[in-house]
């Protein structure tokens, strides 16, 4: 059976106010990227026209300027989630403008399938190959789109892009799991276990037609690594070397899971280029330009990931020796790469980047001083919950300074002190594990905070009442409260807050 091929704008046209759409991808890897354009279009025309245009998005992760960027930008969304790193969508989010649900990745799938999100309209996957029983290769991530082709309740609409034409159809494993109380074990006992199909078949006839494209994805690039990030690495590196001199990670070591941006990056560098790391091996949901080097410079044996976050001259790398990546790459659905049976069964070292860390562990990766949306949770709570080891990194002060990362109590808290072992800054290592809260706070003060916040920090503990966290609930957020006011967290004057 050929599908029909349509345009891009006919394609948007089928769109209406209120619909909602579900998109392939994770991250801006295996987006969408000629529909959603064309929506903002409709959207900009029926604005002007005085009529309401506003649709609900669901996706598998962030998504790129055609789709969250211009649909922000024209005032189109009216619903999304989960996680966004556009600067477009977060000001609009930030002014209440959009319905913003930050959920963890992997639950994404499901939850629509429990029907806790409500109805799809119309499902947009970009593929690279196209067979006439409905089978279709997907691109650069596998994200949510057994789930949301399914659901789609109006039809699917493809776009094939011929810039991924390159992409193997071997790489994907495509797996949809049953819902309880039918649900099987998710049976991945090593990182490139396959329990799906290359492929995703599709009902042929919810197919309404074919989008022919020739973009590339629109990679996000990172800042370049620093020497804060770079002491950053090291210090992981360190610290798990010991772990494994020690015994506590196997000789052969554990796989790893690591988070998104230039922290990550260069502590997945660090760990590469330490001449006592074996072979990595790698289960994750983004896979960052280190990786790619690593596996090409056989440090990394292989990998497991949800999407190829990478920037666009990686991405040819990947395609130009594709042979040698579908050997030891598998790309999976999110619900699958971050799914807590898994990560719990491989025993994962996950390693993410908060935005603050408290006094006792607690981690916010989301909210800047409690109200304000960075990007999101993302998985960082469905590795961080479940790991071998629960490592987070962040740089001990941000805005040159005048904010501490290591402040009394989180502004907002994304990850509880129950879940995190390990916090690294470029100061150094505090290992949480066995301690009580107390203990743990000498550590990280001690270890992590930078050296012009260290004795205000003390300075906090004389003054918190005691108990089993201690704390001064007229002063926990005041060091939040002295920069929101005086720009400089330096500033804080605790007598100030003591009632
Ligand atoms: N208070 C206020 N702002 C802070 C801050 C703090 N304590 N810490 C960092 N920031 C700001 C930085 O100044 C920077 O702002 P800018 O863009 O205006 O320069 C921004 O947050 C990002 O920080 P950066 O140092 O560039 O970090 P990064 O690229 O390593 O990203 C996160 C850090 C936390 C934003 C990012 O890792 C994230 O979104 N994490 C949540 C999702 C996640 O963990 N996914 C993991 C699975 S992939």
């Amino acid at each position: 059976m050929a599908f029909t091929r349509i345009t891009a704008a006919e394609a948007a046209a089928l769109i209406k106010n209120g619909d909602n759409i579900g998109l392939s991808g994770f991250t801006p890897a295996g987006t969408p990227k000629a529909v959603t354009a064309e929506i903002a279009k409709i959207a900009h025309a029926e604005h002007e026209a005085g009529r309401p245009y506003q649709i609900g998005i669901f996706t598998g992760a962030s998504t790129g300027q055609s789709c969250d960027g211009v649909l922000a930008e024209e005032g189109a969304i009216k619903y999304r989630a989960p996680y966004t790193t556009n600067p477009s969508f977060r000001k609009k989010v930030n002014a209440g403008a959009i319905a913003y649900n930050d959920i963890h990745l992997g639950m994404m799938a499901q939850d629509l399938r429990y029907g806790f999100l409500g109805e799809i309209d119309y499902a947009i996957l970009e593929v690279c190959a196209i067979e006439d029983d409905g089978k279709v290769y997907l691109t650069a991530a596998g994200g949510i789109s057994p789930t949301v082709a399914r659901m789609a309740k109006k039809g699917i609409i493809l776009e094939l892009n011929a810039h991924h034409a390159p992409m193997s159809h071997n790489i994907h494993d495509v797996y949809e799991p049953l819902d309880p109380p039918c649900r099987k074990p998710i049976m991945i006992e090593k990182v490139t276990d396959r329990i799906g199909t290359p492929y995703l078949q599709l009902d042929p006839s919810k197919i309404i037609g074919v989008v022919e494209t020739d973009l590339q994805d629109e990679a996000r690039d990172f800042k370049d690594a620093d020497p804060i990030t770079d002491k950053i690495g090291e210090n992981v590196a360190n610290f798990l070397m010991n772990e494994k001199k020690v015994g506590r990670i196997p000789a052969d070591f554990l796989p790893f899971q690591s988070g998104v941006g230039t922290t990550a990056n260069a502590i997945l560098f660090a760990l590469g280029s330490n001449p006592e790391m074996p072979q990595m091996q790698v289960y994750t949901e983004v896979l960052q330009n280190a990786i790619v080097d690593l596996m090409l410079q056989e440090k990394v044996k292989c990998a497991s990931t949800c999407s190829l976050t990478v920037t666009n001259d990686k991405l040819q790398a990947i395609y130009d020796n594709m042979k040698f990546f579908e050997q030891r790459l598998v790309l999976r659905q999110s619900e699958i790469s971050n799914n807590a049976e898994v990560i719990r069964r491989l025993g994962l070292i996950a390693i993410n980047t908060a935005i603050e860390v408290d006094l006792y562990g607690h981690a916010n990766s989301t909210q800047i001083c409690g109200t304000k949306m960075m990007n999101g949770i993302g998985g960082s709570g469905d590795f961080e919950r479940n790991a071998f080891l629960s490592i987070f990194t962040c740089p001990s002060v941000a805005k040159g300074g005048a904010i501490s990362s290591i402040v009394p109590f989180c502004s907002h808290i994304d990850h509880t002190e129950h879940d995190v072992n390990i916090i690294v800054t470029e100061q150094g290592v505090a290992d949480l594990r066995g301690k009580s809260p107390i203990q743990r706070a000498q550590a990280i003060i001690e270890n992590c905070a930078h050296p012009d916040y260290k004795q205000l920090l003390w300075d906090y503990l004389k003054i918190a009442d005691k108990g089993q966290s201690c704390h001064k609930m007229s002063a926990a957020l005041a060091m939040h409260d002295t920069f929101l006011r005086e720009g400089d967290m330096h500033k804080t004057d605790w007598a100030s807050y003591v009632k």
